[in-house]
């Protein structure tokens, strides 16, 4: 009995360790800074030409708006408007409260303070300026070349400020978790210069891995990665909860050229027609209203990229559904 009960407590003790040194690593570890990724030294010049091309970046192609305006404007706003990047919206996630970030030249509440180099750093990493990670930014931005860094700056500089603030992000115990073991902030060697604007495969492939991020939503990912599309790329998403209907789920398609593929069988008209019409599914986290103001030649682009990519068999089944409701029958 004496025996039972001093190794009862040993064990009890030893469990108790344990569980105050992982709390305390994922304490430390999950609030740990990123201050070791460098800040580019970037000088961004104040041109005409440069802000126009960053205007198309940021409001249709990486469809900045569709994260930096609250709802329900996120869903519903008129790219060609210039909309006020003014931020918070809302994600509530099992890893956290996630707001958006007002983005205006505002020197109090927005990025007014920031050195452009900052401001590249977390367009291309998700660092941001006190070193702490965003894994919005990380994950929901594709790899950008450089020169189109250098515009969406331009622009985002050249905007009216916002002296309006938005709450900060809060991230729970689970999302320390995460931050601890799975998520790094991006690194991808950069381009120096985008693609040429042509309707060249390589242009399409750049905008679906890059600004436009087609591969973030139409790939799995998961924890595991941190949060980055994994293989089969492009192969269709994992179903998420529909924010605008708790009973429904919504799935990115798979867009590869296989006959499980959405647009398999669609022609460059129809696939650039698709663009044009916009959103259909009111809750779809796919930024159709950006999108809906890309270029011809860039969809076109995509399109080209789209029919390169390597056939993957995935029947995600019907986009949007009842949750749980879709499984896939061998
Ligand atoms: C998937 C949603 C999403 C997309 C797309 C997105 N952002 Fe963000 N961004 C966020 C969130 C959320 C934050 C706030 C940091 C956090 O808590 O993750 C943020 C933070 C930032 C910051 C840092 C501001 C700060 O106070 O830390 C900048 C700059 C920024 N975004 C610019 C952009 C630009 C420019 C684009 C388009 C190229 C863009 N973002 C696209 C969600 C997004
Ligand atoms: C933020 C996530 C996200 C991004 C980025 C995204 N998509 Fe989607 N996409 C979805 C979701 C979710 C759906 C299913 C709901 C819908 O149709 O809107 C979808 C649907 C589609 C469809 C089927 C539409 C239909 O009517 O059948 C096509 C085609 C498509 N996406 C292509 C693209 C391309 C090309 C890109 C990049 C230029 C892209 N998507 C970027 C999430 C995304």
């Amino acid at each position: 009995m004496h025996a039972f009960v001093r190794w009862g407590a040993a064990v009890g003790s030893a469990l108790i360790v344990v569980v105050v040194v992982a709390v305390g690593a994922v304490e430390v570890l999950g609030r740990r800074t990123w201050s070791d990724v460098p800040v580019p030294p970037l000088d961004v010049r104040d041109d005409p030409a440069l802000v126009t091309r960053g205007e198309y970046l940021v409001n249709s192609v990486a469809h900045c708006p569709a994260c930096h305006l609250p709802l329900p404007e996120a869903k519903t706003f008129r790219p060609l408007s210039r909309p006020d990047l003014k931020g918070g919206q809302v994600w509530e996630l099992p890893f956290g409260r996630i707001v958006s970030a007002n983005i205006t030249p505002s020197r109090s509440h927005g990025i007014g303070a920031w050195s452009d180099g900052e401001i590249a750093r977390v367009l291309q990493s998700g660092v941001r300026r006190d070193g702490r990670l965003s894994v919005f930014m990380q994950a929901g931005v594709g790899a950008l070349a450089e020169d189109d860094v250098v515009a969406i700056i331009a622009y985002l500089r050249a905007q009216p400020a916002i002296d309006e603030p938005v709450a900060e992000s809060r991230v729970s115990f689970l999302g320390r978790v995460l931050a601890a073991l799975a998520v790094r902030p991006r690194r991808d060697g950069a381009l120096a210069e985008a693609p040429l604007m042509e309707a060249s495969v390589e242009r399409g492939g750049y905008l679906a891995r890059g600004p436009a991020n087609c591969v973030g939503c139409h790939s799995p990912s998961g924890i595991g990665s941190g949060f980055l599309p994994t293989a089969p790329l492009l192969a269709g998403g994992l179903p998420a909860p529909d924010e605008t209907d708790p009973t429904m789920e919504i799935v990115a398609p798979n867009l590869t050229p296989d006959e499980t593929g959405a647009a398999t069988y669609w022609s460059e008209a129809d696939f650039v027609a698709r663009f044009r019409g916009g959103r259909v599914v009111a809750g779809s986290a796919m930024p159709w209203e950006a999108f809906a103001t890309m270029t011809d030649t860039d969809l076109a682009a995509i399109w080209r990229y789209l029919r390169t990519v390597e056939p993957v068999r995935n029947d995600v089944g019907p986009t949007q559904r009842p949750i749980g409701s879709f499984r896939l029958t061998p």
